[in-house]
């Protein structure tokens, strides 16, 4: 049975597509059997994977009333099923959520976005789900992180130590069904990928 992660924030652009994307490809690229599945109408996953490609990555299309057990499913044949939800709380982000190992919120380093959380955190919670925090886009001298850090309040106990930056890899990749990892071997993109692959490897083989 393959490990579940549902992609939420309510913030719109926090991150959760570009971030599913590249660790989609992190873990094709380490052998794993890999789904994605887009429950967001804007379906910009669904077009990445398509202009993509990748038999390596499944992208399984599911309807809303259907999600949950397209999830079950998915699970039996894949080792990592990532899904992609839209921002807003919704009985689809509940059901997904329900299916899942872990639930990853991308926060961009400011105070709205901390404030978006708590509703998912809040879902995640009353679920029974773990739950954790992405910080992404950080820029590179943000000289008010430790003020967004305080806004997370109990929150950031859920942070992952993997942070990832604000970069124009991430986007550019993107445009074309690539990964900044696979644009730039050697850039800090491609190890803060790296980083966060096995950061959640890890966390995944403990829950
Ligand atoms: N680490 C990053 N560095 C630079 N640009 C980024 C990074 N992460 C995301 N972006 C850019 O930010 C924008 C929003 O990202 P993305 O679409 O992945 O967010 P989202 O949470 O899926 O948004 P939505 O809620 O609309 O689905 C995109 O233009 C994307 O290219
Ligand atoms: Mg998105």
């Amino acid at each position: 049975m393959g490990h579940a992660i549902t992609f939420a924030q309510q913030k719109g652009g926090a991150g959760k597509t570009t971030v599913l994307a590249h660790l989609a490809a992190a873990w094709a690229e380490a052998g794993r059997r890999v789904a994605v599945m887009d429950l967001d109408p804007q379906q910009s996953l669904t077009r990445w994977a398509a202009l993509r490609a990748d038999p390596a990555i499944e992208a399984i299309e599911s309807r809303d009333y259907r999600a949950g057990s397209d999830i079950k499913a998915a699970r039996r044949s894949h080792d990592v099923v990532l899904i992609d939800c839209p921002g807003a709380a919704s009985s689809l982000l509940e059901s997904a959520i329900r299916e899942s190992d872990l639930v990853l919120a991308p926060c961009q380093p400011s105070v709205m976005d901390v404030w978006a959380l708590e509703s998912v955190v809040a879902t995640a919670d009353r679920l029974k789900r773990p739950i954790r925090i992405l910080l992404n886009r950080v820029p590179p001298r943000l000289g008010s992180l430790e003020e967004v850090l305080g806004a997370l309040g109990k929150n950031r106990a859920l942070l992952l130590a993997t942070q990832i930056g604000n970069r124009n890899g991430y986007s550019r990749a993107m445009l074309d069904g690539r990964t900044a990892q696979e644009l730039a071997p050697r850039s800090t993109a491609a190890a803060e990928i790296a980083g966060l692959r096995a950061e959640l490897t890890a966390l995944l083989a403990r829950l």
